[in-house]
């Protein structure tokens, strides 16, 4: 379940290209995530897939045409239009954003655009010549300038075989576009949050380096979890495999002091500063621009300490710090909560079974400076952010006047 999904309505049309196939599995994840998914059909697209492959997935009628029998909507062919929080088209062909452009309404889905007050997605998918054409470029500029959001098409290899622009952007993308939408005047609107992630590295020469077994999945969950509230989430990540999250900005960094001048740049505005990046402790004194040979028994490697970007960034936000222990958890992290300064600090015992590094679960207790200590059960490092975040909503309500 992703929070800002749960009970929302989300509208998903769906046209004739090849890439409906792709339609099914983003109304399959967007229901498994919690939203009431509507699907409309034109003709075309349900020569590609059924409307039973849809209602399957989703649980919920499929509307296909404006006196669709079988539609609970059938009567009232602008309820759906009422009902929606967003409307989202993915596909869309180059004849439905052609017809969206010129506001015909000749079937469900055009009555719907016509007639939503909600947010409209657009998701092109075509061939790309019939994408590159300046008809539907032109046509896609009238949308955007009526509000709507055009997201994608990727390049890659197309239904034709040759590899150009047009592509259905990936399911992921498109459900964090979903979610930004949503989000976007939830209760973290208005506000900046900094947020770090991922494991620096310590270059020793041009082969190898110093880092550690963070994989980024918590700060990443935290970033996407604080866009979905609305915020203006900053990312200043250290490398990871994910990809970035959309509609974050997103600052890639190798080392802690890239990261700590990053920080340094975008802190001071922020409302809150949330360092979930397991920073190096240390560096080489020295990195050789040559790799180093292996021609003695030993190696000796000098390291000077790191800077503890959370203590050096000063300014009034508020500072969560996390505190990765093998023992004493919270002996140790109320110690660095202290030591930090920070106003909550995230305590996991990484020796805890799929609670540590690279994991999609976390097992954590949040002790704030107040001294309140809460102790979660093993949870999706989704849930884990949203809690945190809640906490700091209730940081921030605190401290802003009325
Ligand atoms: O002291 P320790 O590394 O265990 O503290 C962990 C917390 O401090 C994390 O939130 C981490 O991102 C932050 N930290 C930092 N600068 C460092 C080391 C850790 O901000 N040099």
């Amino acid at each position: 379940m992703i929070p800002v999904l749960i009970g929302k309505h989300v509208v998903l049309g769906v046209t004739g290209s090849i890439a409906c196939y792709k339609a099914l599995d983003l109304a399959s994840k967007l229901t498994q995530a919690g939203a009431l998914v509507e699907v409309i059909m034109t003709h075309g697209a349900s020569q590609f897939v059924t409307p039973l492959a849809f209602r399957s997935l989703t649980h919920r009628q499929v509307t296909t045409s404006l006196s669709c029998p079988q539609s609970e909507h059938s009567i009232e062919h602008v309820a759906l239009a009422e009902k929606a929080d967003v409307v989202v088209v993915a596909p869309a062909t180059a004849h439905c954003i052609a017809k969206a452009a010129l506001g015909l309404a000749d079937d469900p889905l055009t009555t719907t655009l016509l007639a939503t007050q909600a947010p409209i997605i657009i998701a092109p998918a075509m061939d790309g010549h019939m994408y590159q054409n300046p008809a539907t470029q032109h046509n896609l500029e009238k949308l955007h300038a009526r509000g709507m959001t055009i997201v994608g098409p990727d390049k890659g290899r197309l239904a034709s075989g040759i590899t150009g622009i047009g592509r259905l952007i990936e399911t992921q993308q498109l459900i964090g576009h979903i979610r930004a939408i949503l989000g976007r005047n939830g209760y973290l609107a208005n506000k900046t949050i900094v947020i770090s992630a991922g494991g620096t590295q310590e270059h020793i020469d041009p082969a190898r380096m110093i880092t550690n077994r963070s994989s980024g999945k918590m700060g990443y969950a935290l970033a996407e979890a604080a866009r979905d509230q609305g915020a203006r989430t900053i990312l200043i990540s250290a490398p990871t495999s994910l990809s970035d999250p959309v509609a974050v900005q997103v600052i890639k960094v190798e080392t802690a002091l890239e990261m700590q001048q990053q920080v340094n740049q975008v802190a001071s505005k922020a409302e809150a500063l949330i360092m979930a990046a397991a920073v190096s402790d240390y560096r080489p004194k020295t990195t050789a621009t040559r790799k180093l040979k292996k021609d003695s028994n030993s190696m000796d490697i000098e390291l000077v300490k790191n800077p503890d970007i959370l203590v050096e960034t000063k300014g009034s936000m508020v500072k969560v710090g996390f505190a990765a222990e093998s023992n004493d958890l919270i002996e140790n992290a109320k110690l660095k909560l202290v030591q930090k300064g920070l106003d909550l600090i995230v305590a996991n015992d990484i020796t805890t079974p799929n609670g540590g590094f690279g994991t999609d679960t976390n097992k954590v207790v949040i002790i704030s400076k107040n001294g309140v200590e809460e102790n979660f059960p093993l949870m999706s490092k989704e849930s884990v952010a949203h809690q945190i975040l809640d906490r700091i909503r209730v940081l921030l309500d605190k401290f802003s006047p009325c």
